[in-house]
């Protein structure tokens, strides 16, 4: 298939084009580089430096590459961010994916594969947390994300609209032949943190909270690689073929890691200390996320390759240590 990828010089958009080509689909990269990187899309693939919410562009580009299929990756993603600026939020991560909607419609395209999150869920009542669990955001970020969820919902009914929306826990990791990976600015990612640290070049990790309620006080979360990822946005595929079909699915591992295991696997990738200061929690911050994905592994067949914390960090730290300015073009 002829894939739009919005948002694939972006971290796990990147991931996901060398996934399309490596399956054989055509994977064509929309990107205003806002905070992507030319350098994690391969010369080879097409590449259109544009706003998503510029429809008129859009329809453009959807009709001269004959896309039959939207994923859309595109979003700014600092949670404390979006607390004290929600404009920016709300315009980028629904207006603007709005315009993408419109634009898809008048271009004929149906098929919608949506990066959404488990910020959506809020502080979950249960874990590890079911797609049917109650959604209710504590900040503008998930909030952006569930009301695209729930625009899709309608588009569906609508429009025919064909979509999958992931919720994805922590994404983490490289490529494993270790060419692209994460590259925040400012990064606020627990791992390439720690690597930063363990590295001298962060004076220390900060620790937020150590008095949660959870085995060493610390929080925790559902690690997921990021090519994992990749792959259930591919097996998805099948599953958007019937008109007007809306789907759900957590992806994570189910395995939760607190942050003091992180910092631990960190020190034994690097063979190096990362010294920490222990600081109060943050605000927002739930005790614990993590997933059951058992949908995504019965209706998609997705099972993760890399099933522990090591085998994930060690493909990090392979790209951060090859990379330590990340891509340079910063
Ligand atoms: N990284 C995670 O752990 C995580 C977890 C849950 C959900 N998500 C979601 O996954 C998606 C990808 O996350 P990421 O970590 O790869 O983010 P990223 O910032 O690395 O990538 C986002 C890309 O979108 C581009 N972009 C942003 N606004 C744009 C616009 N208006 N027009 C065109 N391009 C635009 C950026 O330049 C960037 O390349 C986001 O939607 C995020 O909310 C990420």
């Amino acid at each position: 298939m002829n894939v739009l990828v919005v948002g694939g010089a972006g971290y796990i958009g990147s991931h996901c084009v060398r996934q399309l080509a490596a399956a054989g689909h055509r994977p064509v990269v929309l990107d205003n580089l806002v905070y992507g990187h030319r350098a994690a899309v391969a010369p080879g693939v097409a590449f259109h430096e544009a706003h998503l919410g510029d429809g008129g562009s859009v329809v453009r580009i959807l009709r001269e590459e004959k896309i039959e299929l939207v994923m859309h990756f595109a979003a700014f993603c600092y949670v404390g961010e979006s607390v004290t600026d929600p404009l920016k939020y709300y315009f980028n991560n629904v207006v603007a994916t709005l315009n993408l909607l419109r634009a898809m419609s008048e271009a004929g395209v149906r098929k919608f594969v949506f990066s959404s999150t488990c910020a959506t869920y809020g502080v979950p009542e249960r874990l590890p947390i079911l797609e049917s669990a109650p959604q209710a955001p504590i900040n503008p970020y998930g909030q952006t994300k569930l009301d695209v969820e729930n625009a899709l919902r309608a588009l569906a009914v609508a429009h025919g609209l064909s979509f999958a929306a992931f919720r994805y826990f922590n994404a983490a990791g490289a490529s494993e032949d270790g060419k692209i990976g994460e590259d925040h600015d400012p990064e606020t990612h627990l791992i390439p943190l720690a690597f930063s640290a363990a590295a001298g070049r962060l004076p220390h990790l900060q620790l937020f909270g150590t008095d949660y309620p959870t085995p060493d006080g610390t929080c925790l979360r559902d690690y997921v690689h990021v090519d994992d990822l990749s792959r259930a946005h591919i097996a998805v595929f099948p599953r958007l073929e019937a008109k007007g079909s809306g789907h759900f699915y957590n992806l994570g591992t189910g395995r939760p890691s607190s942050n003091r295991e992180v910092i631990q696997a960190v020190e034994r990738a690097t063979g190096r200390t990362v010294p920490v200061i222990e600081s109060p929690r943050r605000p927002g911050d739930p005790p614990a996320l993590y997933a059951d994905s058992a949908k995504a592994q019965s209706e998609l067949g997705w099972r993760p390759k890399f099933t522990s914390l090591d085998s994930i960090v060690a493909t990090a730290w392979a790209w951060h240590r090859s990379h330590p300015d990340g891509y340079g073009d910063r």
